[in-house]
């Protein structure tokens, strides 16, 4: 007989203020770079000292829309900053590979955005760079740190779930066919894998692990990157993810973790700040969590950066929630799926 509890455990937030604080410099500032800077600003102690830009007066303008004190006329003059205790990549995924090590070379702490590159040979070279040069590195996998995350992961050690069977997930978005942008042009590292597919794949890979198989079937854009995708994960236990990916059409963005005891129904968007349901298998209880925190969308982008600026305080090179072999695993699936959809490029 399942134990359903009679309440859940209370969240055990990352504090997002109050810790050890970062003099972070941004290197690339589009869109969400923005998102960032302002998260940090608003809700963390994290301050940005620093941003550069390939164009000076992209780079003046993010400095005065953000209040960053400091604009650099080169990434390479940012990295050299001694300043600056953690460089952020917010580049096209092309680039991520080059500018992490661009900043490694020169002995910064590195928080990259996700995907950590372009594939798992490129995320190999940075987790190996950064071990040589003994810095801290880790993918911006936001969602890894929210606090609903670590209350699920909180759940799944108890068992609550009992044996999970089954990850549903999706995400896909409506985007305008702009083939030289970097969600269309293959150049710059495009497709719906690497931008959007990643999320449900990281949420199987966290309740499940790497799977044993990958499966793909989809299609590619008229650019021939990856445009929609069905994935299934297989694992040894006999548990699948099902999950989904596409840029062509906007989707629940829910997602699901089947056990043998309870069901967790995560609200849309499932990989952004936000509620779930925890339901019993095989009765109508259930129980409902919601953010206390208030902290909606892309203001969630807050925790991560707390985390990092607490890891590297106590000394670490690597986050113990998000190391550097999940992102790498993580890229192995999607390099799997790619290579099955047809996508040219690095990936086996
Ligand atoms: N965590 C999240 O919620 C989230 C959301 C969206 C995107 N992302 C990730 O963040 C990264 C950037 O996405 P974004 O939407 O912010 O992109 P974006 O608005 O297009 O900005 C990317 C920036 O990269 C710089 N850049 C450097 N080399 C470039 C090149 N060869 N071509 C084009 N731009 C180049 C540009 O800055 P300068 O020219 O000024 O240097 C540009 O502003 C991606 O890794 C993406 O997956 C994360």
């Amino acid at each position: 007989m399942s134990l359903f509890p009679t309440a859940l455990p209370p969240s055990e937030a990352i504090a997002l203020r109050g810790g050890p604080a970062l003099r972070w410099g941004v290197l690339a500032p589009g869109r969400i770079a923005g998102g960032f800077v302002w998260a940090l600003h608003h809700h963390t102690d994290q301050r940005v000292h620093a941003v550069a830009s390939r164009d000076p007066e992209r780079a003046q303008r993010f400095a005065a829309t953000y209040g960053i004190p400091h604009v650099h006329a080169s990434y390479e003059q940012l990295v050299a900053d001694p300043d600056v205790d953690i460089v952020y990549v917010a580049s096209p995924h092309s680039e991520h590979k080059r500018q992490a090590l661009l900043a490694i070379a020169t002995g910064k702490h590195v928080l990259v955005e996700k995907p950590l590159a372009l594939d798992a040979g490129e995320a190999r070279d940075i987790a190996r760079a950064a071990r040589a040069a003994g810095v801290f590195a880790m993918e911006a996998l936001w969602s890894r740190f929210l606090p609903k995350t670590l209350l699920i992961e909180r759940l799944l050690r108890d068992g609550v779930l009992g044996d999970v069977q089954l990850v549903m997930a999706d995400f896909g978005g409506r985007f305008d066919f702009e083939p030289e942008g970097r969600i269309f042009n293959p150049a710059l590292g495009g497709g719906a894998l690497l931008d959007i597919g990643i999320y449900p794949i990281w949420l199987a890979h966290l309740v499940l692990g790497p799977p044993t198989r990958v499966h793909a079937t989809g299609s590619l854009t008229q650019t021939g990157v990856d445009g929609q995708a069905a994935i299934v994960l297989t694992y040894p236990t006999g548990a699948q993810a099902l999950l989904h990916t596409t840029l062509f059409a906007e989707t629940p963005q829910e997602a699901v973790i089947a056990g043998s005891h309870a069901r967790l129904q995560l609200d849309s968007r499932f990989f952004t700040p936000g509620g779930f349901t925890l339901k019993a298998a095989r009765s109508d209880q259930q129980l409902r969590w919601t953010d206390p925190s208030g902290i909606q969308g892309s203001e969630g982008l807050a925790y991560q950066a707390a985390a990092v600026a607490q890891h590297i305080a106590e000394g670490l090179t690597e986050s113990p929630l998000h190391p550097l072999e999940h992102s790498i695993a993580l890229l192995e699936t999607i390099d799997a799926a790619r290579a099955q959809l047809g996508v040219s490029g690095r990936a086996p």
